[in-house]
């Protein structure tokens, strides 16, 4: 950007609240005063709004209340004056009944913080699962310039010289403990050593996805998505970032200008080269409507043709995000796909995607693959689209089962997460490893939230019997870390009388994962029949909240946004009285 058309001081938002000469100005200046801060600390600088996630109750973001003194020392480098603002914590494993309920809330809460705030450019601070989307979510309608600061993975998991993955081992011990291979002692062993660090799910779960989604847009600084969170230079990524967002500020360089349709299509690209989590194409269809970009979910399973498989992380593949950081990280993998990306995107930085990954280099090609020897061939997210699902399901092929991916059954179905959990411990529930496990009720408004209730408990009396996977149809989400043959986000949902709510223990559901479709083999006048003596579930939520997120959150397909938050249309600034 040339100088000429860099902002001057008199420009800043913040201006409107410090640098005039009137009542209410000096009232904001006494204010700032009160912190002991002189007019050197704010006059002409620009006001940098750190929202942190930080919180005692999300290990995820346990650090970062001091990497934010690290972004701080940026900013101030820079010439700018930081100010931290904490937002809600969105803690996947503590926060019930999902934290996808209030993915919303933390969008609203970033927006409206900044909007009601003099802040003239903003460093998001989170990486747990629903924070990355709910604060770029915020800042993409908000518009001001920002930069985000990714949590970073946690070290490796360990017991008993065995590599523990966040969530994946945890459902694996599990069923081996369900299984009688493992006792209480072991157990509570495993319980110790799987999370050993601060930092995100060191899996390619939805928080590796999603970071790893932030920088494929360039909405981060180039490699900070991979740098464990406990690693000395993920302090000096966030100085960094506190630096560069300053001149992000007197460049104007807001989401708008960085979120084209083609940025969009290089993070679907990642995401799928990256065998990310299913969690993310709604996550992407948010972003890219508050960004005014059309996106829908045929983009995903075209994309996902196209783009192997290449980052050797577990679930799909075997190592973890620590291993990927020292394999060259994302930079490197994107390296690796340059041919298929467009590389005249800009990022934060200002410069075109070709020049950011000009020298990106992959150190250890077993971790990240080449193209020519992928970890598979098979896109690691497929769209099936039939009569069960006629918005869409998606599925994660390379986590599956390979015999499960193209297969018919009879359904055994649940109307509710309590019936399913109860069920899956009898000993004589009438149960095959051919059965397709049906759970209903469990989608936006169902659930209420979408749960990651997705990956369902195989019958503990198959899993004795060695079972392993078996075809799962739900309207719910999946863990990132969850793995099976999985058909997630069934949409439109039961709860709203999708033909989901339609299915019975007994009827023929079929799936082809390579031919894209679904199918719930009923006539058209059974079902028919069936949907005229439907009835609609009683509502969650009489107030509050819940009232509000039942009232207006979307389908799947439409990124389980709020009607009211979608689009690009503007917001007045605030009056300043
Ligand atoms: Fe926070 Fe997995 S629980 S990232
Ligand atoms: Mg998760």
């Amino acid at each position: 950007m040339t100088t000429s058309s860099r902002k001057r001081p008199d420009d800043l938002r913040s201006h409107r609240w410090f640098g005039v000469s009137d009542l209410r100005a000096f009232g904001h200046r006494s204010r700032l005063r009160q912190f002991g801060y002189d007019a050197a600390d704010w006059a002409g600088k620009p006001v940098i709004g750190i929202v942190n996630t930080w919180s005692e109750i999300n290990p995820c973001h346990g650090h970062l209340r001091e990497r934010a003194a690290d972004v701080k020392r940026g900013v101030l480098q820079a010439g700018g004056l930081p100010l931290e603002l904490p937002a809600m914590s969105l803690a996947e494993p503590i926060v019930k009944p999902s934290a996808m309920l209030y993915r919303n809330f933390l969008a609203m809460e970033a927006e409206e913080l900044l909007r009601s705030h003099p802040i003239d450019g903003v460093v998001l601070m989170g990486g747990c699962d629903k924070t990355t989307p709910g604060l770029l979510m915020g800042a993409i309608s908000m518009g001001l310039p920002a930069i985000f600061v990714p949590a970073g993975p946690m070290l490796r998991g360990h017991w008993r010289g065995e590599t523990l993955g966040s969530g994946s081992d945890t459902w694996k011990y599990w069923d081996e403990k369900r299984a009688g291979r493992i006792g209480e002692d072991e157990w509570r062993e495993i319980e110790g050593g799987i999370a050993r660090s601060f930092g995100t799910c060191m899996v390619m779960g939805t928080a590796a996805t999603m970071t790893a989604i932030a920088e494929g847009l360039g909405l981060t600084l180039p490699g900070a998505s991979s740098i464990p969170a406990v690693d000395a230079s993920h302090a000096r990524m966030a100085a960094a970032s506190g630096r560069r967002i300053v001149d992000m500020v007197w460049e104007d360089l807001t989401p708008a200008r960085i979120l084209s349709p083609a940025a969009f299509d290089n993070a679907i690209r990642v995401h799928m080269a990256m065998g990310g989590s299913t969690n993310a194409i709604i996550h992407l269809v948010a972003m890219a409507r508050r960004a005014g970009v059309p996106l829908d979910m045929a983009r995903f399973d075209a994309i996902a043709r196209e783009i192997p498989v290449l980052a050797n992380v577990r679930p799909s593949g075997q190592w973890l995000m620590e291993d990927f950081y020292y394999a060259g990280g994302l930079r490197a993998l994107m390296g690796e796909l340059r041919d298929a990306l467009d590389l005249s995107c800009i990022g934060v930085t200002g410069q075109p995607l070709g020049a950011v990954l000009k020298d990106a280099r992959v150190h250890r090609p077993d971790v990240i693959r080449p193209l020519s020897d992928p970890v598979s061939r098979a896109g690691a997210t497929a769209v099936l689209i039939g009569n069960l699902a006629p918005r869409g399901c998606v599925m994660k092929p390379p986590a599956a089962a390979p015999r499960l991916l193209k297969h018919c059954g009879p359904a055994l179905a649940f109307d509710s997460f309590d019936a399913m959990a109860r069920a899956v411990e009898r000993d004589d529930l009438d149960v095959t490893p051919d059965h397709v496990l049906v759970l209903k009720n469990a989608g936006p408004k169902g659930g209420p939230g979408m749960p990651e209730w997705g990956m369902l408990p195989i019958p503990k009396k198959l899993v004795q019997a060695g079972v392993r996977d078996m075809v799962r149809v739900s309207d719910a989400r999946m863990s990132g870390t969850s793995y099976g043959a999985c058909i997630l986000h069934v949409c439109p949902e039961s709860f709203v009388g999708g033909p989901l709510a339609l299915v019975e223990t007994g009827d023929r559901i079929e799936i082809d994962a390579d031919g894209r479709s679904i199918h719930l083999h009923v006539g058209e006048e059974e079902l028919a029949r069936r949907r005229a003596a439907w009835t609609p579930p009683p509502p969650h939520y009489a107030r509050g909240w819940g009232a509000m997120y039942s009232a207006h959150v979307g389908q799947a397909d439409e990124g389980c946004d709020f009607d009211f938050l979608q689009g690009t249309a503007p917001t007045a600034e605030p009056e300043i009285h």
